[in-house]
């Protein structure tokens, strides 16, 4: 439902969808796992833990509102996307997801390449101590000296995003006495989100060449012309927040029926084939993600017989998963300010953060689940909406959920599966701090990005 429909406007004037929500789960202290980080549990006490430290005792220590990342599942599921495409197969963690230098350690110790798309995140991974090689450079409009510096860098390639930028790098790359290995990006006429996806009309936004009309194939001969580059595949990206692999099947379709052709007119086999991001991940209970290991055996398979029905030797396969690797890894705890029970509708809990560390709700209308979880309760459920501070009615958190009716200011709450998209699209509206990612490991906490103050936002403003 909601997250199928990204351009989406916040809905805050919403009743409760027909059918969704209908009861409130059978035990508000219950955690489902899907949801939440593999380190998460309720203690006896009532309080929840993550890798063994209490929740309360991380809001005394790092305050809140804060990101708690499960350091050990971060890596747990890089492993296990790393195992499931195997030896023959790169994986490149897309960093837009959420990057920090942290993280760009962790994913070169676990052996996944990496994703960038601006100089910013270049530069984090760079200084993290990712090898250049390893990375790869995406964006519709990189500029002449982000370029210049990925090329110096010797960054492993550039997935090219249009005629200019085709000419664009290849002059940089000439320019440095260099040859830059690069993808073409085209956008193959689908389109996926969730669980449907819709195969026509789809070429009509920013990114990549269309397959339409030979624009592809026109891109990949003047590519081919151009001594500054070299040409190692071709870059597909559908969507995001994807459950079924239909999409990714046209896609693989499309993508390869464009590298035949590459063989038939230039009698060349480009080595590789990169299928992009989008995997799902569990927001609430009623979603049903993959794993690592059946996503990677069906476009395998995809891959491997669509070129066997072309004759073409199976290219090397990449994919760039971001959300699916660190959404499901972190929470972000708030404290309860004001419980404000609305007659007839619903009750209204403000938490300390809001629309500045969690975008996605305004955005996308997307669906999180919260709980209550400095202690437990055997209170009624009540519905609520949790809702920030911010000056702005659109400020949800979580549209629409279950707490325990005796839920107070001073309780904490947490809303699970915030790894993703929240701290990298937090803001500093209403001049809010952008709140500290706290990694949790084996019953020790740091921080990892620290909190903002108000000294860094008045040393923006040079009055
Ligand atoms: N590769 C490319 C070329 C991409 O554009 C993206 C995401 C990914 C990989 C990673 O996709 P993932 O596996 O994380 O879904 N802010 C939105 C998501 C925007 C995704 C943009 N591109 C959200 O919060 O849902």
């Amino acid at each position: 439902m909601s997250r199928s429909a990204h351009p989406a406007g916040p809905r805050h004037a919403d009743v409760l969808p027909e059918g969704h929500y209908a009861a409130p789960p059978a035990d508000l202290n219950v955690l489902d796992p899907k949801v939440w980080a593999r380190s998460v549990a309720r203690g006896e006490d009532g309080v929840v833990t993550v890798a063994g430290l209490p929740v309360t005792r991380l809001a005394e220590e790092f305050g809140t509102p804060a990101y708690i990342l499960d350091e050990a599942d971060f890596r747990a599921r890089a492993r296990a996307w790393r195992t499931a495409f195997g030896a023959d197969a790169d994986v490149f963690y897309a960093g837009k997801a959420f990057l920090s230098r942290a993280v760009v350690r962790w994913l070169a110790e676990e052996g996944l390449n990496l994703d960038v798309c601006s100089g910013g995140e270049l530069a984090t991974a760079l200084s993290a101590g990712m090898p250049a090689d390893r990375i790869a450079f995406h964006g519709n409009n990189k500029s002449a000296a982000e370029i210049e510096r990925a090329v110096r860098a010797g960054i492993g390639r550039i997935v090219l995003d249009s005629f200019q930028e085709i000419v664009r790098v290849a002059h940089i790359a000439q320019s440095l006495g260099k040859r830059q290995r690069v993808q073409i990006r085209v956008t193959v006429g689908v389109e996926a989100h969730t669980h449907e996806f819709i195969a026509t009309a789809h070429e009509d936004q920013k990114f990549g060449i269309p397959l339409a009309g030979g624009q592809a194939a026109e891109a990949v001969r003047r590519a081919l012309r151009l001594d500054g580059i070299e040409l190692i595949g071709i870059h597909s990206h559908i969507g995001s927040q994807i459950f079924d692999m239909s999409g990714f099947e046209v896609a693989a379709h499309r993508v390869v029926g464009l590298l035949k052709d590459i063989r038939d007119e230039h009698g060349v086999e480009l080595p590789e084939i990169d299928l992009g991001g989008g995997l799902g991940i569990a927001y609430t209970s009623g979603d049903d993600p993959r794993e690592p290991h059946e996503i990677a055996k069906a476009l395998t398979e995809i891959v491997t017989r669509e070129c066997r029905a072309a004759r073409l030797r199976t290219p090397r396969i990449s994919v760039e998963p971001g959300r699916a690797i660190v959404g499901p890894t972190a929470f972000t705890l708030y404290e309860v300010g004001t419980v404000k029970p609305l007659d007839g509708l619903r009750t209204y809990v403000s938490v300390d953060g809001g629309m500045s560390d969690n975008i996605r709700t305004a955005l996308y209308d997307a669906e999180y689940s919260v709980a209550l979880v400095s202690r437990a309760s055997d209170a009624e459920p009540m519905l609520v909406r949790v809702v920030g501070k911010h000056c702005e009615s659109g400020d949800i958190v979580v549209k629409d959920a279950f707490l325990p009716a005796d839920l107070a200011p001073g309780d904490l709450i947490a809303v699970p599966a915030t790894g993703a998209y929240c701290r990298s699209m937090a803001s500093n509206y209403n001049h809010a701090l952008r709140p500290p990612v706290v990694a949790v490991e084996n019953g020790e906490a740091r921080v990892i990005v620290r909190r903002e103050t108000e000294e860094d936002l008045l040393r923006l403003d040079v009055g």
